[in-house]
């Protein structure tokens, strides 16, 4: 079938004598007079390729071109320039990823060689795209892995959203895969061959996220010997993940949601601000919205944010996954450790499939990843597998706690107390384990920190009085 061109000018004239020269090239030729029509036209029936006037009534030329832009359409443009300037046609061609230029009177020759790139790079991209989504019909997308139906629809949201430059917000327990999520939309994006910047919200002190995200000027603190671009500069024209986003300080939810609106960034002691073009995804363990209730995230970022959300499943949601998760894991660390593991016995992997996995695929791959080393070749056994695995404790989905631990509780204090003795208790339970204990009470290792200083301050302050409310009390309370 014929490839489809769409010619948007505003001179019927001209418009007339391009459409011309394309049917007689063998095109399919499709017109329209600005850049609304051309929208209208593009949202109908997709074009192979098109050929666009600059200066048009309504939208013109830079703001169709713009829009295809931000809504992901990769269909090639090649602009018609009237005013000879090179300089200005390539800065087009860069800046709104035109697919060439052509000066106006449009040669026939120029046009028909244009016209053949432009057609073969849309074809690739179609076949491109099917093959993806072959793929995920198939249960994969990039190193995605897993057919269940909640993952399927988790790929064909990423295949759609992937285009556009919205930002996404990723939800998902710990180790649910939201990194490789948000990797897959940066690779599926238009805006693949640019940088992909990550950045932990909870891995950083607050001193030092600002300086990190929006990079400094030299002198602006202490520690700022040298002047440092932040994310958002090194990942220009490219994506950022900010994740553990819950752990953002309020100070700089407020920066960051005016960069948000603004596409412009200012370095912490810097006079300017520099216009920046990134994709933002963002990603949580934690519940946003309580976090939103407990006036700890703010209302208006978040509202910014939950536009477009992608939000993983627990693996024990979809346990189906398991065999084909475990046997992309054995394939790859396999390489990894020079092993050679052929499969799983049905015994190890109906234990596998038994076990409630609170710490999703990543603690899949753990196992895994042990079993492997000690299995080294052949089938992967029960023998392989961490001893008295999967052990009763370790099914039920938050750890219970154990007895000789509780809480005695007594009304008639601050609740501030209470979580405080909490959290005491909870470390005990993991024998001072804070990472753990962090999991277990759904915060981050670096909010619990900051509570144990807390803790520790107020401790130091209020020595001589008797303890609360609450205390943790052990051997059930004696
Ligand atoms: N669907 C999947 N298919 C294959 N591997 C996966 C999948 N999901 C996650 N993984 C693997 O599990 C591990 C954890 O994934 P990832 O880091 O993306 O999780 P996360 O949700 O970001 O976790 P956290 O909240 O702890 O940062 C990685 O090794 C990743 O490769
Ligand atoms: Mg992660």
């Amino acid at each position: 079938m014929s490839a489809r061109i769409l010619i948007v000018d505003d001179d019927g004239q001209h418009q007339a004598a391009v459409a011309e020269m394309v049917s007689s090239l063998g095109y399919i030729a499709d017109t329209a007079s600005d850049g609304e029509e051309a929208l209208e036209k593009i949202g109908a029936a997709e074009a192979d390729a098109i050929v666009t006037d600059l200066l048009m009534p309504r939208l013109d030329g830079f703001q169709l071109l713009r829009t295809l832009l931000e809504r992901g359409d990769l269909t090639p443009a090649i602009v018609l320039t009237g005013f000879g300037s090179m300089e200005q046609a390539l800065s087009i061609v860069h800046g709104l990823q035109a697919f060439w230029f052509l000066e106006k009177p449009v040669q026939r020759g120029v046009l028909a060689t244009l016209l053949e790139r432009a057609v073969r790079q849309k074809q690739l991209l179609n076949q491109a795209e099917r093959l993806h989504r072959q793929l995920s019909g198939q249960g994969r997308l990039m190193d995605l892995v897993g057919s269940s139906p909640p993952m399927r629809q988790v790929y064909s949201f990423i295949q759609q959203v992937a285009p556009s430059s919205a930002s996404v917000l990723i939800t998902g327990e710990s180790g649910t895969g939201k990194e490789l999520v948000a990797t897959a939309l940066h690779r599926l994006s238009p805006r693949a061959d640019h940088p992909f910047v990550a950045i932990n919200c909870a891995a950083l002190p607050e001193t030092l996220i600002e300086s990190e995200l929006f990079g400094h000027e030299k002198g602006s603190f202490t520690d700022a010997l040298e002047r440092r671009a932040g994310c958002f500069e090194q990942a220009h024209q490219g994506s950022l993940l900010l994740d553990e986003i819950g752990e953002m300080p309020l100070a700089t939810q407020a920066k960051f949601l005016r960069i948000l609106e603004e596409a412009r960034v200012r370095r912490v002691g810097g006079a300017v601000e520099i216009p920046v073009d990134v994709r933002v995804i963002v990603s949580t363990s934690r519940n946003l919205e309580a976090l939103v209730r407990e006036n700890r995230f703010r209302e208006d970022l978040f509202y910014r944010l939950n536009v477009i959300r992608i939000a993983l499943p627990p693996l024990r949601h979809r346990k189906e996954d398991i065999p084909a998760l475990v046997d992309a894991l054995i394939r790859d660390l396999n390489r990894r450790h020079a092993c050679r593991v052929a499969d799983v016995h049905p015994a190890a992997m109906a234990q596998l499939m038994q076990y409630h996995w609170p710490g999703n695929i990543r603690e899949l791959r753990n196992i895994v990843e042990r079993a492997l080393i000690v299995a080294h070749q052949g089938a992967l056994l029960p023998s392989h597998l961490p001893r008295g695995f999967p052990s009763p404790e370790t099914h039920a989905a938050p750890p219970a706690p154990k007895a000789g631990l509780t809480l005695r509780l007594e009304p008639g204090g601050p609740l501030r107390d209470v979580e405080n003795a909490y959290i005491q208790l909870t470390l005990k339970l993991t024998r001072n384990n804070k990472r753990r204990a962090a999991e277990i009470l759904g915060i981050s290792v670096r909010t619990l920190h900051n509570r144990l200083a807390q803790i520790a301050a107020g401790s130091r302050q209020d020595h001589h009085s008797e303890p609360v409310a609450a205390g943790v009390a052990e051997n059930g309370g004696k």
